[in-house]
């Protein structure tokens, strides 16, 4: 797909998932939370700081920051889809030190060198040019300015997806994930988040993963959870038959099967890669 077709396409799906994602927040926000945790041991913020949430969705990474740069500093949380960005200003509801903005990760809308520290969770293998969007957050840090930022490991390290993905792809709903490619595994390499760290300038790289996992009461709860989170899922699941739906289906909860428990309760694992490195 052409950059800026793509670029379209993917703010039109996120301006209509954030409703599915408010509905969700609270298990958006809970399960994950080490990756959030671990991104802003590794920003370090210090009271009195401006930091930047870029892609924020609705806001958990910035708002936990935000925790630390109390008193008298502040978080900007950002994302390119406005929907997204009121959700996290209601869900914000006036919390101190917060301010909440529309903005392009690779056009960002502030001065150069005006923010002490760049925080983005599952933001950046989703822009168009990867590379575009870290210079541009190197420009708005100042000297000595951190970023940290999350990305999926590859996907064979994340079957809460991986299971449902692997067969999208078998019916022809979905393609095999490729690096490099925008999408949620298209920065899956340390050497490549490395590369381009370094590429846009930055310094002191490192990209380390960080192990979760996602929960749910059953195969249902995961099905209707998956489904109220992803537009794509949705549109894919519409193009088929009914008899390949519950073929589909089956073949997903057969997969999913290897991660429940007696009870049939679900712990699907899943890792992320952290970057952080010095503007
Ligand atoms: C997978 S969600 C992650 C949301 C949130 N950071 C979290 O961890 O829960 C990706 C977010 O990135 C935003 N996004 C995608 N492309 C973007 C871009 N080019 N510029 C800014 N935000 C973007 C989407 O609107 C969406 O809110």
């Amino acid at each position: 797909m052409d950059a800026e077709d793509y670029r379209a396409d993917s703010r039109e799906r996120w301006e209509r998932a954030a409703a599915g994602w408010t509905a969700r927040r609270e298990q958006l926000a809970a399960d994950p939370l080490p990756v959030s945790e671990r991104l802003v041991e590794r920003l370090d913020p210090q009271p009195g700081q401006r930091l930047l949430e870029v892609a924020a969705g609705l806001g958990d990474t910035g708002l936990l920051a935000a925790e630390r740069v109390r008193p008298g500093g502040t978080v900007v949380i950002t994302d390119g889809a406005e929907a997204m960005v009121e959700a996290a200003r209601e869900h914000a509801a006036g919390t101190p030190g917060v301010q909440h903005k529309a903005m392009e990760a690779e056009w960002l809308d502030a001065e150069t060198a005006s923010f002490d520290g760049i925080l983005s969770r599952w933001g950046y293998m989703l822009v168009a040019d990867p590379e575009a969007a870290l210079r541009e957050a190197r420009r708005v840090l100042r000297p000595g300015g951190r970023i940290a930022f999350a990305v999926w490991d590859e996907i064979v390290r994340n079957p809460w997806i991986g299971v449902l993905q692997e067969q999208l792809v078998a019916v022809g709903l979905a393609e095999p994930p490729r690096l490099g490619v925008p999408g949620m595994f298209g920065l899956a390499s340390p050497e490549l988040v490395r590369d381009l760290l370094e590429d846009a300038g930055f310094s002191d790289v490192v990209v380390e993963p960080v192990e979760f996992a996602f929960h749910a009461d059953d195969a249902d709860a995961w099905w209707e959870h998956s489904l109220t989170v992803s537009i794509s899922l949705g549109e894919a699941l519409g193009r088929l038959s009914p008899a390949e739906h519950y073929a589909l289906r089956d073949a997903v909860d057969a997969g999913y099967a290897a991660y429940a428990d007696a009870d049939g309760r679900l712990t699907l694992p899943a890792c992320s890669l952290v970057a952080s490195a010095d503007a």
